[in-house]
């Protein structure tokens, strides 16, 4: 009986200290939040005032993956919200013309068709060179949608799949990140889709999990380390979302996946985030709860729960 009490006692020390830190951290989390949004506000603030009305730029939104999917939506909301976003043309960025052409002529406001394969060598210069054939832009909305995924062992995947995933998900991220930052002035945002696959290693769909979560990492630190630009970095991460060609493309077929969302709701939950400048943005219930568990339970446990959701 003692030995019992002795255990108990322990455990309600111990459960009641990890409680305490669970609330002093999300105490502090939260007013880091806040003091890192009204940064934003004041250096966006500060600038507009500073500028002079007749020699205000053409403000430019660059979205990738625009062709399809999450990219496309993302589009076509931001042209309607032009205002909220501090936006006056879109440039759309894929490989196929004629599905830019498409998403283009759904758009509220100006556009521009760029077709061009991320993942290569002329990104940078192919990007510079469009800037600088314009009078006066600067850059107040990067979206990098473009990204895909495939099923299966490393060994099914294959090397040279791995590393294409590498190169789009990550490197053509970074790349086009790199390229744009200069461009852009205090109050502009980046959104970089993460995917829940960043919060945990996953067997079977292992690559690309590791992509995501470099993704996802690299945005979480550049919002740090563009805090005194007064740009925000926005890291986003949905779950599986069904009106897209990426399970297709994963799977190589179209396949039914339990509470897979809509890329409508993804995407407006997810620009709204981007809009308060929020850190990260789960759009959704079950990629909420799932980085919640993600956050709490162990890795080692985790990759034998994830690929049942596969
Ligand atoms: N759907 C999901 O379940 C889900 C869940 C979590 C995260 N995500 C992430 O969300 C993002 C958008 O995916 P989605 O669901 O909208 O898929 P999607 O419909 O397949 O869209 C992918 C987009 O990427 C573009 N793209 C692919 N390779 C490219 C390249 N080399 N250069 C330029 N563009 C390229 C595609 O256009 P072209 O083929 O015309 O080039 C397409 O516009 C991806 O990063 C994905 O990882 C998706």
């Amino acid at each position: 009986m003692a030995v019992l009490s002795v255990i108990s006692g322990i455990f309600h020390e111990a459960t009641s200290i990890i409680g305490a830190i669970f609330v002093v951290a999300g105490i502090i989390a939260v007013i880091a939040g806040l003091i890192e949004r009204a940064s934003f506000s004041r250096k966006e603030r500060t600038f507009e005032a500073s500028q002079m009305p007749e020699k205000r730029a053409k403000r430019i939104a660059v979205i990738t993956g625009a062709s399809s999917g999450i990219g496309q939506k993302y589009a076509r909301i931001v042209s309607e919200k032009s205002e909220k976003f501090g936006i006056d043309e879109v440039w759309l960025i894929a490989r196929r013309k004629e599905k830019l052409e498409e998403t283009a002529a759904g758009l509220a406001i100006p556009s521009k068709v760029i077709p061009l394969d991320v993942t290569s060598q002329s990104v940078p210069e192919r990007l510079r060179n469009e800037l600088a054939s314009e009078e006066n832009v600067c850059v107040t909305f990067l979206a990098n949608c473009a990204g895909f995924g495939k099923y299966g062992s490393s060994a099914e995947v294959g090397h040279e799949e791995e590393c294409r995933m590498i190169a789009l998900n990550d490197s053509a991220a970074i790349t086009i990140t790199d390229v744009l930052v200069p461009y852009m002035r205090p109050g502009a945002r980046i959104a970089q889709i993460c995917s829940v696959a960043a919060f945990q290693p996953i067997p079977f769909f292992n690559a690309y999990a590791a992509s995501k979560a470099l993704l996802y990492s690299y945005s979480r630190a550049l919002r740090i380390e563009l805090l005194k630009k007064g740009i925000s970095v926005t890291a986003v991460s949905p779950y599986w979302v069904k009106d897209t060609e990426f399970i297709s493309t994963a799977a190589g077929e179209q396949r039914k996946l339990l509470l897979s969302s809509k890329s409508e709701s993804v995407a407006r939950v997810s620009l709204h985030d981007v809009l308060h400048r929020h850190a990260l943005s789960t759009p959704g219930i079950v990629c909420t709860a799932e980085r919640f568990f993600a956050g709490i339970l162990p890795d080692e446990l985790l990759a034998y729960i994830m690929p049942l959701f596969l």
